[in-house]
């Protein structure tokens, strides 16, 4: 594959001091190609680049924006598979769920698209001499700092939006694993986007991405990752008062109530737990079953998670290798001290190498059962394929466990009864909450982002558009002495 550079202005470049990162194949170590590590000199020209670029992007009819943004969904149809199979390789996710991505990728564009058009005001009456009357303008320039575990539908979860809404963007995207952005980057050029309306500046996290984060030329940022990163983001655009939009993962509990039907659910149990081999902020990670169906779930579980497959994305396993050698380590680790603090390992808990044992970063699901809520396995996230499972006796019991963490994205709730079900669904402090089911699709259509230590703000849906725009207020005395 050919390297990918800086995109400023319209113009693509390599970075200001020429230098570039090895992008590699985590299933095998193989470097693919390179991207450019941009720093703080590419940094301010893409955003000086958006500011000149805004104003004239804004001002345009809305109905502009809404046939942008529908040839820019047809495209990433048009070309889902090439964009799948760059996803795969890049992130090591199997092809099925990087096929999704692209077809989520394509219904953000074609979402907004259906919203540009009717950002609406509202009219409010004050006196009969007054006309007032809000409309919802774009924030400016907003700065997007993109995780590397879904490239693909992260970057347009919010380029999308922000385009919609009239906003000019600067885009930074992971190390680990960005190559997907760069072809959405290239669509949107090739259909129409006018110059500098998208930049993007690959680099370090601590290099383009700490100088996007600290730019006072920016209107908001935009960062999805870890709660560290986040809170150093958060602090360096407190400097500027700059708002931000922080997603910043979870620790998801599934909850089984006694007369959940098994077959059904434990199917998409794993399936919410394993999604990019457990490498997704809003995975399943915890399973609170109620008591008198413990042992069948735990057996059930210990039967499955085995046969689950693990290789190379191309061969379309349930599970890829994790990101890099490090998360791989962080994970192992993990699961370690969680085997020393008192947990029990079902199943699982071991590396494995099937693609290549040298270099491939790949871990086996795994299940294990804790008997205190308390503990740190039971609280982190671990972003692998660990599931931890507790056993319940009330309802209560239930909802304190599955508030017991720091974090608050989504939960799932299992059963028949609609009254304890709704219960909990009251109860959990979580940004989502599924029924009988977890996730909806892609999700496009519906608000997300989380309470607490998940962040704040609210992307997806028709909610996002407040998060890319503000409101501003029009008060006009009519002169009566004058018209009249
Ligand atoms: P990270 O939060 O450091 O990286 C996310 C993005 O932030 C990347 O684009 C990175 O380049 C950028 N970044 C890093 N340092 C920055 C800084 N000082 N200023 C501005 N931008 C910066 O996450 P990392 O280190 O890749 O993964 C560590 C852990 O974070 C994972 O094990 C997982 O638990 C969590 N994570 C959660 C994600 C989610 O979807 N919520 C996504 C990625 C990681
Ligand atoms: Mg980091």
């Amino acid at each position: 594959m050919t390297d990918r550079s800086c995109l400023i202005d319209g113009r693509w470049q390599p970075a200001a001091q020429g230098e570039w990162l090895e992008m590699t194949d985590p299933a095998d170590g193989a470097v693919i190609c390179r991207i450019a590590r941009g720093t703080d000199d590419d940094i301010d020209a893409a955003v000086k680049a958006a500011r000149r670029a805004q104003p004239l992007f804004a001002r345009r009819p809305p109905v502009e924006r809404v046939r942008l943004l529908n040839a820019i969904a047809r495209r990433i149809q048009a070309e889902a598979e090439r964009l799948a199979q760059i996803e795969s390789r890049d992130t090591g996710k199997p092809i099925t769920q990087a096929r999704a991505d692209a077809v989520a990728a394509a219904r953000f564009f074609e979402f907004y698209a259906g919203v540009a058009d009717k950002v609406l005001g509202s009219s409010i009456p004050i006196a009969d001499d007054v006309v007032d009357f809000t409309v919802r303008e774009p924030l400016g320039v907003t700065a997007h700092i993109v995780p590397w575990n879904y490239p693909l539908q992260i970057a347009c979860r919010s380029i999308a939006p922000a385009l919609a809404t009239g906003n000019a963007i600067v885009l930074k995207p992971a190390e680990l694993a960005c190559l997907s952005v760069f072809e959405i980057a290239r669509i949107c050029e090739e259909e129409g986007l006018p110059p500098g309306v998208l930049n993007v500046v690959p680099g370090l996290g601590s290099e383009a991405g700490a100088a996007l984060a600290a730019h006072p030329g920016v209107d908001l940022i935009v960062f999805t990752g870890s709660v560290a990163t986040g809170s150093r983001v958060m602090q360096a655009a407190a400097r500027n008062i700059v708002p931000v939009l922080l997603e910043l993962g979870g620790k998801s509990p599934n909850v089984l109530l006694a007369d959940t039907q098994l077959e059904s659910a434990l199917p998409l149990i794993l399936k919410a737990a394993f999604p990019h081999a457990g490498q997704t902020c809003s995975a399943g990670t915890r399973l609170l079953v109620e008591r008198p169906i413990f042992d069948r779930v735990s057996e059930a579980l210990a039967a499955r998670l085995p046969a689950l497959t693990l290789g190379r994305g191309h061969d379309d396993p349930d599970l890829g290798p994790l990101v890099s050698a490090e998360q791989r380590g962080k994970v192992e680790g993990m699961i370690r001290s969680g085997l020393d603090d008192g947990a029990s390992i079902i199943t699982g808990g071991r590396f494995i190498g099937n693609a290549s044992a040298e270099t491939g970063h790949f871990v086996k699901p795994t299940l294990l059962t804790v008997k205190d809520a308390s503990a740190s396995i039971a609280r982190e996230e671990i972003f692998g394929p660990v599931l931890t499972m507790m056993a319940f006796d009330t309802l209560e019991e239930a909802e304190t466990i599955a508030n017991a963490t720091d974090y608050g994205l989504v939960a799932g709730v299992w059963g028949r009864d609609i009254a304890r079900l709704h219960r909990l669904a009251q109860r959990i402090r979580s940004g989502q909450v599924f029924i009988n089911c977890y996730g909806a699709g892609g999700g496009v259509e519906i608000p997300f982002g989380g309470t607490r230590k998940s962040g704040f703000g609210r992307e997806k849906g028709v909610e996002a558009l407040q998060s890319y725009t503000q409101v501003k207020n029009v008060c006009l005395r009519i002169d009566l002495a004058e018209g009249t």
